[in-house]
């Protein structure tokens, strides 16, 4: 079977720069065409810059990178950096990228590419805040129908990791969220529920380790950094590696489980700005617009992510 192609869009990000890796490493099932970059985890230009630099880790210069909304829609932006550390990619040093960034701004680009390929043939796949996404889809609503699914990283059915209601992604931009779970287009969600479920034990870092490239020495060392913050935060013995669960579930989405229920995004409230309302019970009578996945098989995720590291 031909690759699927895919949009990664994103904000490395130890975890999304897991998810690139991912991605680049299995060409036989997917043809990333591009990777665009958003403002979430931390600015703008270190989240584009940090892609350009994991890209070229593996020596591969063959997929652009664009640059696209320095901010939310309404929202001031708001980081991470207590997790992922000032630079986003802290716990490695990589070299200044050569890569150069693409021209485009990310946004033209995904319509651009969508709109280029047969319908029903681009998958995209966004690990950050919605920010870039939503734009494309106001800016030319035809990618929407064109699109095979979105497969994005982002929400909870349970709790938050930024307020107890809403996780990062969706707290960010939450009206960017609203714009894609209305927009029509078949949307896989993968929230915390699930990826505090895929760890990054020690045991599991050790494999990485274990494997000895350079590829798998930075991956190593950033995510004992990224492991710092949600292991203290949460008393888990690893942090959840949230992003490449959307590279996973394209490549053996068996490992994954979940329900097709109704999504909703809240925008506005004291409490609950950015919370995913997920209407796993039926409750609300109302089209489900998402396939919400829930349960993940950690193991098989990390054997079939320690397998594609090695090829790297
Ligand atoms: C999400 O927020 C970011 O910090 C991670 O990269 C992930 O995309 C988890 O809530
Ligand atoms: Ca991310």
């Amino acid at each position: 079977m031909a690759p699927r192609a895919v949009i990664l869009d994103c904000d490395p990000g130890q975890d999304d720069a897991v998810a690139i890796l991912l991605a680049l490493a299995s060409p036989e099932e997917i043809e990333l065409l591009a990777i665009t970059t958003v403002a979430g985890n931390v600015p703008l230009a270190l989240t584009q810059r940090n892609a350009r630099q994991v890209v070229e880790l593996t020596r591969r210069r063959d997929v652009p990178v664009f640059a696209g909304c320095a901010r939310p829609i309404l929202e001031p932006l708001v980081t991470a950096t207590e997790v992922h550390g000032e630079t986003g990619l802290d716990g490695v040093s990589l070299p200044e990228p050569t890569l150069p960034l693409a021209a485009e701004h990310a946004v033209d680009a995904i319509v651009r590419l969508v709109m280029e390929r047969p319908p029903g043939t681009v998958t995209l796949c966004p690990t950050g805040p919605l920010t870039n996404v939503a734009l494309a889809l106001v800016k030319e609503p035809a990618i929407g129908p064109r699109l095979a699914e979105i497969v994005l990283m982002g929400g909870a059915k349970a709790l938050g990791n930024v307020t107890p209601a809403a996780e990062f992604n969706f707290w960010v931009d939450p009206h960017a969220a609203r714009v894609v779970f209305e927009s029509g287009v078949p949307i896989t969600m993968i929230g915390l529920d699930l990826t505090h479920q895929v760890l990054v034990t020690a045991p599991r870092l050790e494999r990485i380790r274990a494997i000895g490239t350079p590829v798998t020495r930075a991956v190593h060392d950033f995510l004992q950094f990224f492991n710092r913050h949600d292991t203290a935060r949460y008393a888990i013995p690893g942090a959840p590696l949230h992003d490449p669960c959307v590279i996973a579930h394209l490549l053996r989405p068996g490992l994954f489980a979940g329900k097709r229920c109704r999504v909703d995004i809240e925008t506005e409230g004291r409490f609950c700005r950015g919370r995913s309302v997920v209407d796993w019970w039926g409750r609300c009578d109302r089209p489900a617009n998402a396939l919400v996945l829930s349960e993940a098989d950690a193991d098989g995720f990390f054997d079939l992510l320690i397998e594609r590291l090695a090829r790297l």
